[in-house]
């Protein structure tokens, strides 16, 4: 028989401190209307000056482990997809490692940007399937919050700090289907930031020149992601020998409802099968779909049996689908 990957426990975290369009409009030109009609955003949740992401990772990754009935102890593996580390180095997994008391766990992070979660979900599966781990702790974790320039409106308004996380183990049947990622290169300029690596090491005139806030061409990305968001799902249903209407729930990157609802559209999806929770936490980059897989759980939405569609994109240009057949009670 076949080994397989499920997700055995699911975790969230986010920071307890809201910003809401209205608070936006007393920092920037901006209006609520204008961000509820562009984006469907309402509101987002914020870190704490103080707090860094791995304490999100942490928060959510121990739900996870709860959730799964898992020791941290026990865990091989610790993913953490993030665009946001505590550090450049060492990685934000090693830092989880400890602060979970994960052993001698391989940890590593993963940067795809807004796809990390998904791309992690891929890596994890295939550590498991080839039978190197047993038990594997994914998350997705942002502080977006600080790496955005709060005086460009173009940019602040979209996006919140989170963290999501899943506990991966094998499994005799359903779990993951099939992964599909990908990456164009050429659209690297469009979603980026410019300073703090070997490019454009951090310095004054990087500092002056707001190097070290998020750059993005909205226009070019929206495109990008309307087109990928419907041809990844179309493309990891194939793989899965699945069509769209064996799809119970789609459990899309949160960036944008207008960007859901045409990938949406696409599968000739109906409204109550999309997980839609940006309204609430806006962008949280590679946190968004572990957090709103989470909530379909936790909710009762989503239940043993079901096909579900984990699908994102995000800076690289990267993108990142997973068929699922949910089955967390069934190993
Ligand atoms: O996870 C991946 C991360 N990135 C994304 O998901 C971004 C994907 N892109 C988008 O979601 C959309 O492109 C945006 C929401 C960023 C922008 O929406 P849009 O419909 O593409 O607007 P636009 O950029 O074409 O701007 C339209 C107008 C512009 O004014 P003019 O030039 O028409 O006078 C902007 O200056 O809206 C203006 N604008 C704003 N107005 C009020 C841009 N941001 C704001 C704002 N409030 N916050």
């Amino acid at each position: 028989m076949t080994r397989k990957a499920t997700i055995t426990g699911v975790g969230k975290y986010v920071p307890p401190k809201v910003l809401s369009n209205y608070d936006l409009e007393e920092m920037v030109d901006t209006s609520n209307e204008w961000i509820v009609q562009r984006t469907g955003i309402e509101r987002r949740h914020i870190a704490a000056e103080d707090t860094p992401c791995s304490e999100l990772a942490l928060k959510a990754g121990k739900r996870a482990l709860e959730n799964a009935g898992l020791e941290a102890s026990k865990l091989d593996l610790i993913l953490v997809a993030t665009v946001t580390p505590d550090m450049p180095f060492p990685a934000t997994a090693c830092l989880l490692q400890q602060e979970l008391g994960a052993g001698g766990a391989a940890a590593f992070d993963l940067e795809a940007g807004c796809s990390g979660f998904v791309y992690g979900l891929s890596v994890a599966e295939q550590f498991i399937v080839s039978g190197t781990y047993d038990n594997i702790l994914v998350v997705g974790a942002e502080t977006l919050s600080k790496i955005v320039d709060w005086e460009d409106r173009s940019t602040c308004v979209l996006f919140g700090d989170g963290a999501g996380a899943a506990v991966l183990q094998p499994a005799e049947s359903g779990g993951v289907l099939a992964t599909e990622l990908g990456s164009d290169g050429s659209g690297a300029d469009s979603l980026y930031l410019p300073a703090g690596g070997s490019l454009n090491p951090s310095s004054h005139s990087t500092l002056e020149n707001g190097m070290h806030y998020i750059k993005m061409e909205g226009n070019q990305v929206f495109r990008f992601a309307v087109k990928i968001m419907g041809e990844a799902s179309l493309r990891v249903l194939e793989k899965a020998n699945l069509k769209p209407e064996d799809v119970d729930f789609f459990v899309p990157h949160q960036a944008n409802t207008r960007i859901i609802k045409a990938a949406a559209k696409r599968l000739k999806l109906k409204d109550e099968d999309v997980i839609i929770n940006l309204p609430e936490y806006g962008n949280t980059s590679s946190a968004s779909v572990p957090i709103a897989l989470q909530e379909a759980v936790e909710s009762g939405k989503i239940n043993d049996g079901d096909i579900l569609v984990l699908v994102a994109f995000g800076a690289g240009l990267t993108w990142a689908a997973a068929v699922m057949e949910w089955n967390k009670g069934g190993r």
